[in-house]
């Protein structure tokens, strides 16, 4: 966190219907409170660009995330207005057409201080989920290669873009009501694995992701799906594993 804060605009940069923006800004942990703060507005402005600004010129006590600033590394994500999102692709023009901002921690996880969360839960449910790869080849093999164009590679083409940001995880109301659910980014790790040729724990990974807590208590309601910033579809790799589910059972496989 190298950057220097952003200055005062000069006035000719700025919005003619507004000079400042009022920031309500989460602040403690699970039973803090909003924080007002008065930001200048400038032109192109990020909502990274916002709490920056508050941690470096007028708060320097303020906690919150951040590394690429560039939409890749996924742990900038924090809820502006309501929703989650990455801050650091989010311009102020998009989530506010007045003056007034608020932002919080991400949902469903723990508070560790101000916009920070504890990820624990999200990848402990990475790892029940079994979404880690297990191989058969060592060092000492050639490369397995995966034909691009067959079928089980292209099915999972969109979904091992994940980087894990937690965007989804936040605006799952299953993962609110029920804190064991799985969620959809883990899920979404479970389905590209089910669908790599080269991955040898398919039974049990399928038992994994098919009990109460699994595939099967997703109500297909597809918030994370419209809020992934990928444009990934979580609800479309949880129907693919409720049908391999299904078919397991079947063949008594489960
Ligand atoms: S599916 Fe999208 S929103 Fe969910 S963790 Fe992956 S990149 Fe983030
Ligand atoms: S589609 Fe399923 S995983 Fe996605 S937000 Fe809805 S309930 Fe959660
Ligand atoms: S800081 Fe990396 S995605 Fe926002």
């Amino acid at each position: 966190m190298s950057e220097t804060a952003p200055s005062a605009p000069p006035a000719s940069r700025l919005p003619p219907h507004s000079r400042t923006l009022s920031v309500r800004v989460w602040r403690g942990g699970e039973s803090g409170h909003y924080q007002e703060f008065e930001v200048p507005r400038l032109e192109s402005q990020t909502v990274l660009d916002v709490v920056t600004y508050i941690q470096r010129s007028l708060d320097p006590t303020l906690s919150y995330r951040f590394a690429c600033r560039v939409g890749m590394c996924g742990s900038c994500a924090m809820t502006v207005n309501g929703k989650a999102r990455w801050t650091c692709r989010t311009h102020i023009a998009k989530v506010t057409d007045g003056d007034s901002l608020e932002i919080a921690p991400l949902n469903n996880l723990p508070v560790v201080k101000d916009l920070v969360t504890d990820m624990d839960a999200f990848f402990d449910k990475w790892a029940a989920a079994k979404g880690r790869f297990q191989g058969t080849l060592t060092r000492k093999d050639n490369f397995a290669r995966v034909l691009p164009g067959s079928r089980q590679r292209k099915l999972v083409d969109e979904a091992i873009e994940c980087i894990g940001c937690g965007v989804c995880y936040s605006s799952c109301d299953v993962v609110s009501w029920n804190p064991e659910y799985l969620g959809p980014a883990a899920l979404n790790r479970a389905w590209t694995l089910y669908n790599d040729e080269r991955d040898t724990d398919q039974v049990s990974r399928l038992a994994a992701v098919a009990g109460d807590a699994g595939c099967h208590a997703c109500h297909t309601q597809m918030t994370c799906t419209e809020r992934c910033p990928k444009r990934l579809s979580p609800t479309a790799g949880i129907a693919g594993l409720k049908r391999a589910a299904l078919v397991a059972a079947f063949k008594g496989e489960l």
